[in-house]
């Protein structure tokens, strides 16, 4: 079987962002005038009064002090709150494209490649912007790569999910060099007049290149010494978007197509199986838990990660063992633990083991341990 590297990440980020203090006044503003507007059915109990969102309770409930977007002026316009993207023709790439394509083009650099050299792509992400043609052929189209490629969802923890994928094809011999590109528009899926959530998400793309270790061209090479996946069915976090909506009898109300979650079920129950599945992983890998450098963990909340690097650790994580990127960037879906494995990764040593962990909506977990060669 042939060994299987990381030989470069790359990473897209939207130049534009939003403070919480940003969206909370937009928010605040747009619940006044529901409020105003529907008086004399509140007064009367027909409808429930909207209630005021926080940046103090967005910060400590989750962590996240900002999110970047791909059009803030649409999100923070009163009258639309959600992005504005212009329409692009057919022959044009799409945003997911060019955004992939960003980050793909960092991550070859960093592996000292061309696109020439990719023989797979795989775009592994929570949403694809239209049904077909796949992203995955389109941006193998505009970066200029050969072979095949295809697109996969699994949520929050596409990027593990891609990996292995990528992984395994390294490893037979169907692929010499693989592209698992990640480019999420997380902005466009979210219900931004909806207190409980409207903090939550933010847009990046990024990128991770798998090769034959033997092959690469990479000083910053890591080995992958093993890749686990886990999924078991739950409902807490759902989005009944898709091709059927139109068809439907009733129609969906417009929110139900958006992203929405039992955050506080999630939490509980996605702690235990993100740790034990690192736990067994490593386990069976001959690592003890405690001499991992780092976890690079799936960025939804900031003490559900505390959490389960402690439950894996068996003590409290410090900053630099499972290093936070959700407070400027928030849940950026299946980028958050490659945004956090990108930016926290030179300073790790030859021989240091680190685990990217990923998780979300399935519920889906994906474990992808690591060496620094
Ligand atoms: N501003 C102010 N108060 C708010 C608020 C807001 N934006 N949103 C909710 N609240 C209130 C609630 O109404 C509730 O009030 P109550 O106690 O009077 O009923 C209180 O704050 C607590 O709300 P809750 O939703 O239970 O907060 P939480 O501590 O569970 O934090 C999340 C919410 C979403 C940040 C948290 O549950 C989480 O991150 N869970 C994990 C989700 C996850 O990983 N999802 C994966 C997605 S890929």
């Amino acid at each position: 079987m042939i060994q299987a590297a990381i030989t470069g990440t790359g990473l897209y980020t939207p130049p534009q962002s939003i403070s919480n203090d940003e969206l909370v006044a937009c928010y605040n503003a747009w619940v006044e005038r529901y409020n105003r507007d529907n008086a004399a059915a509140i007064a009367a109990g027909s409808v429930p009064a909207l209630q005021a969102s926080s940046s103090e309770f967005i910060f400590k409930a989750s962590g996240i002090r900002s999110r970047h977007v791909v059009d803030r002026d649409g999100i923070l316009d009163l009258d639309s709150m959600r992005p504005r993207i212009p329409l692009r023709a057919d022959d044009e790439p799409s945003l997911m494209c060019e955004m992939g394509v960003t980050a793909a083009r960092e991550a070859l650099a960093r592996a000292g490649r061309e696109a020439g050299d990719v023989d797979l792509v795989i775009v592994a992400c929570s949403n694809m912007q239209r049904g077909y043609p796949a992203i995955a052929v389109e941006i193998q189209h505009f970066l200029g790569a050969g072979g095949y490629a295809y697109d996969m969802n699994v949520a929050c923890a596409s990027a593990a999910f891609g990996i292995q994928a990528a992984v395994d094809a390294v490893r037979m011999g169907n692929a010499r060099a693989a592209l698992v590109v990640s480019p999420e528009i997380c902005s466009g899926h979210l219900n931004w007049r909806n207190r409980d959530c409207h903090f939550i998400f933010g847009d990046a793309a990024t990128a991770v290149l798998v090769e034959p270790a033997a092959e690469a061209r990479s000083a910053r090479r890591f080995d992958v010494l093993g890749t686990r996946l886990r999924t078991q069915f739950s409902n807490n976090i759902r989005n009944n978007f898709g091709f059927l909506n139109a068809c439907e009898r009733p129609q969906r109300p417009w929110d139900d197509v958006l992203f929405h979650q039992e955050g506080r079920k999630v939490f509980k129950e996605v702690v235990p199986l993100a740790a034990e599945l690192m736990i067994g992983h490593l386990g069976d890998l001959g690592i003890e838990p405690a001499s991992v450098r780092r976890f690079w963990l799936h960025q939804a909340n900031l003490g559900m990660n505390q959490l389960i690097a402690k439950r894996v650790l068996g003590r409290e994580p410090d900053a630099a063992e499972a290093p936070v990127i959700l407070d400027e960037y928030a849940n950026t879906s299946s980028a958050g633990s490659v945004i956090a494995f990108h930016k926290y990764q030179d300073d790790l040593r030859s021989g240091d083991v680190g685990v990217l962990c990923a998780f979300g909506a399935g519920y889906s977990v994906g474990s992808v341990v690591m060496k620094r060669v």
